[in-house]
């Protein structure tokens, strides 16, 4: 049997790859032998190329077809193997991040960017069977941004507004799918309730 793929989506500074760290440690989460992964991927080409991409003023199109790329790494490299291995999958960050984020920075460049970054994806992607979207006001994940010094050219007020819509209206759009979590609370309510979340799908036949 096929293992459960679950994403942990939002945008910068809500939290998820805090929560993401809490759910490897669970014991009762580790009994059920996930594997924890996460996009852009680390230590590999494509990874390594987004990473660049990032820090640089790359050409929006073309960290798009990065991002897909690495996107098509992971999927063939980690994803795949693991769900054909009956194993369940939980990735910090997935392709909804490439949807909502991309789905703005070409907002200028393509009539309808979403549609068009979908389509690309569509035939190959492998759709998560739940998707966390951290929601948290921009002004309040931006200042945590701050803290951590070191500020990305994503990590702005303004393009983190619209990444969050975007998100938001991909969580209507399937609500079967996506759980919308408010990131604004205490970390510790937070981190109670997805992981009750997370054991309830994975103890789910
Ligand atoms: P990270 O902060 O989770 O490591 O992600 C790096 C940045 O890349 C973050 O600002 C979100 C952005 N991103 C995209 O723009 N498109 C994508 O497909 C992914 C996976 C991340």
């Amino acid at each position: 049997m096929r293992g459960k793929l679950i994403t942990l989506e939002g945008i910068d500074g809500s939290g998820k790859s805090m929560i993401a760290k809490k759910l490897q440690e669970n014991p009762e989460i580790s009994a059920f032998d996930p594997v924890f992964t996460r996009e852009p991927t680390r230590d590999t080409l494509t990874g390594i190329a987004v990473e660049k991409a990032i820090q640089l003023d790359t050409d929006q199109l073309a960290e798009l077809f990065l991002f897909t790329a690495d996107h098509a790494e992971h999927l063939a490299k980690t994803v795949k193997p693991a769900l054909g291995d009956g194993k369940s999958v939980i990735s910090d960050r997935y392709s909804d991040s490439c949807y909502a984020y991309q789905g703005i920075t070409l907002q200028n460049n393509l009539k309808n960017p979403l549609e068009w970054i979908k389509n690309l994806h569509r035939d190959w992607t492998i759709v998560p069977d739940l998707t966390f979207l951290f929601d948290i006001r921009p002004e309040i994940s931006v200042e945590r941004c701050w803290m951590r010094g070191n500020q990305s050219k994503f990590e702005k007020l303004e393009f983190l507004r619209k990444v969050r819509e975007l998100f938001l209206s991909l969580a209507y759009e399937d609500p079967e799918r996506f759980i919308i979590i408010d990131a604004s609370r205490f970390p510790e309510s937070i981190e109670k309730e997805v992981t009750e979340k997370v054991l309830e799908f994975l103890r789910r036949k």
